[in-house]
């Protein structure tokens, strides 16, 4: 692919606090408008396709952060259809053409590794078993998915499981990506271990927050003797309530992976910041990540639905080093263009979020240029 790289005017850049240069760890960052991991369904098989590479460069500039959407570290992890693996030769070797693809165009592309955990059928697992998870509890709602009822990890299978992101870490260098950041968000595996809503384990991964947070340390120290500190990024949500995964203490939770995850000199913690609870109640008032972000040493990203005007609040008050942007880059391949002109936004569309299409909803949305003015 010819080497093409957009460089943003540098009309506006530096008024606008979202498009201000920041240096993360190693890396020079044009902007602070970071791709937040999207799943989209479109990995045939756990497959990268090459319709990857278009999705990804359209939404790369040059030295511009994006994550690449949750990737799966090995067969037991995958909890929704066609989505990418990392786990084998034949998903690196697919990868490289996507992770050159968004080199060619100047980006800094991070392999989001993942595990779901009890968010998965036994449809989808190997010999049709039962997901793993640290419990035996399983999601009581289907409204999110359909989920089966998961198995408990004896104590000796979760050095396997550590391994796995160790691996699924040396993958992704193989694959070329600039570092990796470990899912632990969301109410997918790692976060089940740490939130005692869902751990009910009494050995030294269950009970205290020393010994839920101990999986996750675990990978975060293994990926980092694997691959190097200055490549780890880790996302978190410790305020939210996503696939019943709760914790009837997030404040410390915040701050106790916030304080154990400096002694370790990783590139960034990406803050999950809900809205909403899954009673409906409004959060984005009553919890702050203010004491995560002046617990963490390093370069502190939110994600949460931010807008244009709210993430420049963000940058500006210093709340956050580095803005992730979902639905809004999904629909707005050239959203730090559209935000730096200030300029009117496509519209997303849900209906097309996790439909197979390789290009309907996928990359189609159109540039700058083809938007009507108005
Ligand atoms: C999430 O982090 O919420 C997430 C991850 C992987 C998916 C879907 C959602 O496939």
């Amino acid at each position: 692919m010819a080497e093409v790289r957009e460089t943003m005017s540098a009309n506006g850049r530096g008024s606008i606090p979202l498009l201000s240069p920041y240096k993360m760890a190693n890396f020079n960052l044009s902007h602070r408008i970071v791709l937040a991991p999207l799943t989209r369904c479109r990995s045939y098989g756990n497959m990268p396709q090459p319709h990857a590479a278009v999705y990804y460069s359209q939404r790369t500039t040059n030295d511009g952060l994006l994550i690449s959407e949750a990737t799966i570290v090995s067969e037991t992890g995958l909890g929704y259809p066609e989505s990418p693996g990392i786990w084998t030769k034949e998903q690196v070797e697919a990868w490289k053409p996507v992770v050159e693809a968004v080199h060619n165009r100047g980006g800094i592309f991070f392999c989001q590794i993942w595990h779901a955990g009890r968010a998965s059928n036994s449809e989808l697992q190997p010999n049709a078993e039962a997901p793993i998870s640290c419990t035996d509890k399983g999601i009581t709602t289907s409204a999110d998915g359909f989920w089966s009822p998961p198995r408990q990890l004896r104590t000796d299978e979760i050095p396997l499981i550590v391994n796995d992101f160790r691996l699924a870490a040396r993958n992704s260098m193989e694959a070329g990506f600039d570092g990796v950041e470990i899912h632990a968000a969301n109410g997918y595996l790692i976060e089940q271990f740490m939130k005692d809503g869902v751990n009910d384990r009494t050995d030294e991964y269950g009970g205290s927050l020393e010994n839920r947070c101990r999986f996750a340390l675990e990978i975060v120290e293994a990926v980092a003797k694997e691959i190097g500190s200055d490549r780890i990024g880790i996302r978190l949500s410790p305020f939210a309530d996503q696939l019943e995964c709760s914790d009837s203490n997030p404040e410390a939770l915040a701050i106790y992976m916030a304080n154990a995850l400096n002694k370790y000199n990783i590139v960034y913690l990406h803050a999950v910041e809900p809205r909403t609870l899954r009673s409906g109640e409004s959060c984005k008032t009553s919890y702050s990540l203010l004491p995560m972000r002046e617990a963490f040493k390093g370069a502190f990203m939110v994600a949460g639905g931010c807008d244009r005007a709210e993430g420049k609040t963000v940058i500006a008050e210093k709340k956050a080093d580095l803005v992730a942007f979902g639905r809004l880059f999904l629909a707005n391949p050239d959203l730090p263009k559209r935000f730096e002109l200030d300029a009117p936004l496509n519209r997303y569309d849900r209906s097309t979020f996790y439909t197979l299409d390789p290009v309907v909803g996928y990359t189609d949305y159109p540039f700058l240029e083809y938007v009507p003015a108005n």
